[in-house]
């Protein structure tokens, strides 16, 4: 198992993989667009590439097939060591994760995904990464852990090298039941990755055993 940081913030990016518990970085549109509104893309993910040496997952931003490769092959030249390619789930789509597998050895990384069918698919035109997204799949009214578990089993049972990263990861929560569903990785937002680190009894204890210290040592003087 394995965490991702789901976000293009330079500052944060810094700080978590100081850690050493996070081995890869997703971003898309939405998140760059929010985080760094206006950024040049190419420098920005050249500088969280440099300052993290894991895989960035990179999202298209164009709907043809054409389109989709052109911009595809663009990113995979920035850093052919780093760059994964966030290919979005549709037929063009698949056509376009095959031969970027199969025939530029790029990975891909699937996005998107909603059903197991959908994963399943991924997997089969050879992707890196399928992503699962578990708070949109329950805005929908569904269970993300039956297809997270199903989506596992097949890959498993197929030998198939597809890795699961679940997305879209809106409570501590979702993090847990992923995992526990069979994700190989799942990718987090900074807020939600530190709330795993904290317990309010750890707090607690921490204060306890430093305000023992502090008054012995003022006693002692
Ligand atoms: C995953 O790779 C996506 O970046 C992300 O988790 C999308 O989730 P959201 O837009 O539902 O938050």
């Amino acid at each position: 198992m394995a965490i991702f940081l789901d976000s293009s913030d330079l500052n944060e990016i810094r700080q978590l993989m100081a850690t050493g518990i996070v081995s890869g970085i997703t971003t898309n549109p939405l998140i760059i667009s929010k985080e760094n509104p206006g950024v040049d893309l190419k420098a920005h993910i050249l500088e969280i590439i440099s300052m993290s040496k894991v895989p960035v997952s990179v999202e298209l931003t164009t709907e043809t097939e054409v389109e989709m490769l052109a911009e595809a092959r663009d990113y995979a030249r920035w850093h052919p060591e780093h760059v994964v390619i966030k290919v979005p789930m549709s037929e063009a789509g698949l056509r376009v994760i095959h031969a970027l597998e199969r025939h530029d050895q790029t990975p891909v990384n699937v996005t998107c995904i909603m059903s197991f069918n959908q994963a399943y698919v991924a997997a089969l035109a050879g992707a890196t990464y399928v992503s699962i997204f578990s708070g949109r799949v329950r805005d929908m009214g569904y269970d993300p852990a039956p297809i997270i578990a199903q989506t596992r089993a097949a890959l498993d049972r197929e030998q198939l090298k597809a890795r699961i990263i679940v997305g879209s990861i809106r409570h501590m929560a979702d993090v847990n039941e992923a995992l526990h569903a069979g994700a190989h990785i799942v990718t987090v937002p900074p807020a939600i990755l530190r709330k795993m680190f904290w317990n309010p009894r750890t707090t607690e204890t921490i204060r306890e055993f430093n305000d023992a210290w502090a008054k012995d040592r003022t006693r002692k003087k």
